[in-house]
């Protein structure tokens, strides 16, 4: 077969990036190949697949000393803070009750409302690291509770190339839902979707769930897409998945209702936390709210106003992230 010269280049570039994993466990990040002699900067960020591990060769002197950093977008609501992303945090550290950990914000809006409006002083990812170096920690393991790789992540991303050099070792783990199975990997996707629908009801031929994301600009909002498809996969057909800002929109699943013939619909969160778009975009009184229009189209609407950070399962799955960032950490 013949190949023009992009084509090649392409395909080096795919098996540079997918031949020859790192053998790290379920969790993995792959890693250039070997025979990729002399990779640019570049290069190495475009393979920057999965959990990422780095080792500053001039810090390796020093003693270890590991902490382990948890990164949130953060809610000025202090009830659904407590029940979500507290809860999920305090799950990490039951597993690590002898290492520091540290909680950080990314949205700054939320840090100075936090601040003023409680007292609390969060600090950002960023400061976090510095706060940690500055007390002598040399190892920090990152995690987030984001649940797809959308800007968010690629913000903690940034924060870890930025500042890996700080420190004598840095890993961070992958969101809540990043591999879908493929390669061998861990289907995040579909054990999501079934950590989920164990908030869902018993369901008959007119009743649907709607299950609200937040939606993405970021191409990562295609996820939103998998999940559909692995919860048909799953035997959820009647659980549809919509965004408040990206796509499928409201619009996309109103359509979908009427042509199921659904006479009762239950509405529930894919967010962290049940902030504003839950209590207000979702379930909100006034007439533009997600369930003021399903009740003016006729129908028999039900919320579910609870963050995933409550849910149990979705609560170990971040444990399970939390942790193989901290293996990776500890792996020689
Ligand atoms: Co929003």
């Amino acid at each position: 077969m013949k190949m023009n010269l992009k084509k090649v280049l392409a395909m080096g570039l795919l098996c540079a990036v997918g031949c020859g994993f790192t053998a790290m466990g379920e969790a993995g990040s792959f890693k250039l190949s070997e025979d990729v002699k002399a990779p640019t900067i570049a290069l190495k960020q475009a393979a920057q697949v999965g959990l990422l591990t780095h080792e500053t060769a001039e810090l390796q002197n020093l003693a270890d000393k590991d902490a382990i950093l948890v990164m949130s977008f953060g809610t000025t609501i202090k009830e659904t803070r407590e029940k979500n992303i507290d809860a999920t945090v305090n799950a990490i550290k039951a597993l690590y009750p002898d290492t520091k950990v540290v909680v950080a914000y990314t949205s700054h809006i939320i840090i100075d409302r936090v601040k003023a409006n409680e007292g609390l002083v969060i600090p950002t990812p960023e400061e976090a690291l510095a706060q940690l170096k500055a007390e002598g920690y040399t190892r920090v393991a990152m995690t987030s509770l984001d649940i797809i790789p959308g800007i968010e992540y690629d913000y903690k991303k940034a924060v870890f190339n930025l500042h890996k050099n700080d420190f004598k070792k840095v890993t961070f783990g992958t969101p809540l839902m990043y591999w879908q199975g493929q390669e061998g990997k861990d289907d995040d996707v579909a054990a999501t979707m079934q950590a989920l629908a164990t908030q869902f009801p018993e369901t008959g031929k007119k009743d649907a769930v709607l299950v609200m994301a937040h939606g993405t600009p970021h191409p990562a909002n295609a996820y939103y897409a998998v999940m559909q498809d692995k919860l048909i996969d799953l035997g959820y057909e009647n659980a549809l998945l919509f965004s408040v800002e990206g796509w499928p929109a409201f619009d996309n699943v109103l359509e979908e209702l009427k042509e199921r013939k659904i006479k009762n619909v239950t509405m529930m969160p894919l967010m962290m936390v049940a902030g504003d778009h839950a209590m207000n975009d979702m379930a909100g009184d006034e007439e533009d709210s997600f369930k003021s229009l399903l009740v003016k189209e006729g129908y028999n609407v039900d919320v579910y106003l609870h963050g995933l950070g409550e849910n149990v399962d979705v609560q170990n799955l971040f444990v399970k992230k939390a942790s193989q960032a901290w293996e990776a950490l500890q792996a020689k």
